[in-house]
């Protein structure tokens, strides 16, 4: 299905992230919210895409979110993930397919969508030389919730988050992590069924990231909130989700729960084996790369080498072929399958976490139920 064009551009970051506009939408053709109790699914994407030019930065995803789960979104830089967030969050229209949120279409009913919605955005709008608290009241005049209301709810949400002390401290003065706490309970101010988190920990120090995990969880355990978060550091996706979400190039090439991901693996008789050579070359990891049962390899440090391969011989065939080339094994380990050997596995590339300055090259050989995968150095 196709749907009329609308520029980007109509609806700003900035005005928009979570303000109801009812008074901008044109036209609804169901004035009937729905109850979300009486919906199973609280999003539901098909064939959903959004087309820049020639690039498909999304390209044509169906999959749905539970009530209630915590879903998220994993991929690397430029997979499609906001692009994705922002149509479901009615800031971009799609070029193709349809979108419905809280049983709402996000084109036609997407005034009323915004109603339901909270979005933490990876821009964080916050204005400096105000407080905390004014800051928050700003935002919540905007979606009309009366004084009465809005304040005893921005004191809660501050509690929540254990900055009732800094309440009328100019946000200015305030570190990266402690502004990110008051830009996540801002898109919380109207309560929404779902929340939309865009790389919410992007950029924190380890405590500030452990405490908006927590604070994730505990919405979504307590309220029941649905939240649908993006991420690019597998682990974040497994700690925090319900379901996953693997995005690559646009296309969701899979989509399962952490632990029935990683079971792709061992599923398709394969396993991880991490192999420190103290004399390491280029030529040995090509030639480890070559051997039959390696489905993937990626390089981690100076010496070590992670592989995921298949097979009952897989092991000694691998050692014969580091020892023909010389190579000094320190040491070998069977290791749990991660998210990371998941993406590996499937696309044959590896999600690059920035944080990760060790890693120097990978590489992938056979794809997902062996079909070929292009070669990544
Ligand atoms: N407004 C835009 N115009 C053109 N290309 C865009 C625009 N927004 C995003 N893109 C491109 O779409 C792709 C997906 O981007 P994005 O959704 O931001 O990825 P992610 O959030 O996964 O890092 C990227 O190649 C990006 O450069
Ligand atoms: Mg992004």
């Amino acid at each position: 299905m196709s749907v009329p064009e609308r520029t980007d551009c109509e609806v700003t970051e900035h005005s928009t992230s979570n303000v109801p506009k009812t008074s901008i939408v044109p036209e609804s053709t169901n004035c009937e919210t729905p109850d979300l109790t009486s919906i199973e699914n609280a999003i539901e994407t098909n064939g959903l895409s959004k087309i820049f030019g020639e690039l498909r930065a999304v390209d044509s995803v169906s999959f749905s979110v539970r009530k209630g789960e915590i879903f998220g979104f994993l991929g690397p830089n430029g997979a499609g993930k906001t692009t994705t967030i922002r149509m479901l969050c009615t800031l971009s229209t799609p070029s193709e397919g349809s979108a419905s949120v809280a049983g709402l279409d996000v084109v036609k009913q997407d005034g009323m969508v915004r109603e339901k919605i909270g979005l933490v955005s990876e821009k964080m709008i916050m204005y400096d030389q105000l407080t905390a608290f004014e800051n928050l009241r700003f935002f919540g005049k905007l979606y009309n919730i009366p004084k009465s209301k809005l304040d005893p709810r921005i004191n809660e949400l501050l509690e929540l988050v254990h900055l009732e002390k800094w309440a009328h401290k100019q946000i200015g003065t305030f570190s990266t992590g402690m502004k990110q706490r008051i830009n996540v309970i801002r898109a919380l101010l109207n309560n929404p069924e779902i929340l939309f988190l865009d790389e919410p920990t992007l950029g924190l120090d380890p405590q500030s990231t452990s405490e908006i995990r927590e604070f994730i969880r505990n919405v979504n355990t307590k309220n029941g909130t649905s939240i649908i978060l993006t991420t690019h550091m597998m682990v974040e996706a497994d700690m925090l989700c319900d379901r996953i979400g693997i995005i690559d190039r646009g296309k969701i090439v899979a989509l399962d729960t952490p632990g029935n991901l990683k079971k792709m693996i061992s599923s398709s008789d394969g396993e991880v084996m991490e192999f420190d050579i103290t004399n390491l070359t280029s030529a040995m990891y090509e030639a480890i790369q070559e051997v039959d049962c390696v489905d993937a390899i990626s390089q981690k440090s100076d010496t070590l080498v992670r592989v995921t391969c298949k097979g009952n011989d897989a092991f000694d065939n691998l050692i014969d072929t580091i020892r023909e080339s010389n190579g000094k094994i320190k040491s070998v380990k069977n290791l749990e399958p991660t998210l990371e050997d998941v993406f590996l596995h499937i696309t044959g590339r590896e999600v690059r976490d920035h944080t990760s300055a060790k890693v120097k090259t990978s590489s992938g050989r056979h794809g997902h139920m062996g079909r070929p995968k292009s070669r990544v150095r």
